[in-house]
């Protein structure tokens, strides 16, 4: 899945020397093994990543010195690479975690798709760095060079979470940068709340981002049991947040798909990754639809929200033999499938 190498590691092979002259600290949006390229021209990197199945991935590949979680940990490091994450306040929130283990004086470098926002480099870098040199520019990707000269203040995660109420069920949503429905709850999550009605048992909120889901069903049903999973470590501490604020508990934990999932529960609910052009999204979603049923009890139910352009009831109905649809809109169709 992370086998080939994408354009700005390519564009990146051209500048190894520079790049491998001290033991960088890499992080943002890793597809692919730059980390092994660069290990391989000088000292081994150290990885950050956000991406539960990256780190996987890495882990298999035998790469001992990768972290995932929300903020790498304390040790120094002699330099840093980003590599242009989706959102440029994730970006913000990278170099924010991040450049507190450099000295002044220390490399830092971003590189990216000259579409994905790589070209705010130097504004990014503004707060921290005196100049910032574009070093190199191919296969549509660049790369940014600049020297620490301002030690950044520690990283306090707290200050990078935003809130926003959603009325209907009285709670506060707390979100992390990039997580999914950061700023307004998803119009697709809306209608599937509005949708679910009775449920008990054991729940899954597959694919939780900020909680928003898995907290609505706990307020109004607080005898659930529930579990919130995502592959994404900000998502995840977003959820966190967002259950703590308002008094409500339940497991929280990463999960690549149903992968790190025990035992079967009653219902599974989920708005699921899609995202139009990203391939391994809709792997993740159909291995989903067609395992599902592995994970719920007799009786138990799979319910989602789905674009409705998304060939998602044949799939269901090949897994569980029907596909019932409980809600449609122009938009969103809601599904339900019970083992
Ligand atoms: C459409 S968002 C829904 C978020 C939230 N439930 C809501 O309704 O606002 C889908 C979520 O699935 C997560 N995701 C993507 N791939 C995943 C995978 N392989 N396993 C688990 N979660 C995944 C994403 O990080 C994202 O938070």
């Amino acid at each position: 899945m992370f086998e080939a190498l994408t354009p700005v590691s390519e564009m990146l092979t051209r500048n190894l020397d520079i790049l491998s002259r001290q033991p960088l600290l890499v992080c943002g949006l890793l597809e692919d093994n730059l980390p092994g390229l660069l290990a391989e021209a000088g000292p081994a990197p150290r990885v950050f990543t956000t991406d539960f199945r990256y780190f996987q991935w890495q882990q298999a590949q035998g790469l001992t010195d990768i972290e995932f979680g929300t903020s790498p940990g304390p040790s120094a490091a002699a330099g840093l690479l980003l590599l242009m994450p989706k959102a440029k306040a994730e970006a913000e929130y990278l170099l924010a975690a991040c450049l507190p283990l450099l000295a002044a004086g220390a490399p830092v470098f971003i590189a990216g798709d000259n579409k994905g926002g790589v070209k705010s480099a130097p504004k990014l870098l503004a707060p921290y760095c005196g100049q910032v040199n574009k070093l190199d520019s191919a296969r549509r990707a660049s790369l940014y060079q600049a020297e620490l000269t301002t030690l950044p203040a520690p990283f306090a995660l707290a200050d990078w979470i935003s809130r926003y109420p959603l009325e209907e069920e009285q709670l506060q949503i707390c979100a992390l940068p990039g997580v999914f429905s950061a700023a307004h709850l998803d119009s697709g999550s809306r209608l599937l709340l509005k949708t679910i009605s009775s449920l008990k048992g054991r729940v899954l909120d597959f694919g939780c981002g900020a909680g928003v889901i898995g907290a609505s069903l706990l307020k109004r049903h607080p005898e659930l049991t529930l579990e919130c999973i995502d592959i994404n470590a900000l998502a995840l501490e977003a959820s966190r947040a967002t259950l703590a604020e308002n008094q409500l508990d339940a497991k929280v934990y990463a999960s690549d798909g149903l992968k790190q999932v025990s035992g079967k529960f009653n219902h599974i609910i989920t708005n699921p990754p899609f995202h139009a052009g990203l391939r391994t999204f809709y792997h993740t979603t159909e291995t989903l639809l067609s395992s599902a049923a592995d994970y719920l009890v007799p009786g138990g139910s799979l319910i989602l929200v789905a674009n409705a352009f998304l060939p998602y009831p044949e799939l269901i109905e090949k897994s569980f033999g029907h596909c019932e649809t409980l809600a449609a809109t122009g938009k969103f169709r809601i599904y339900r499938a019970r083992r």
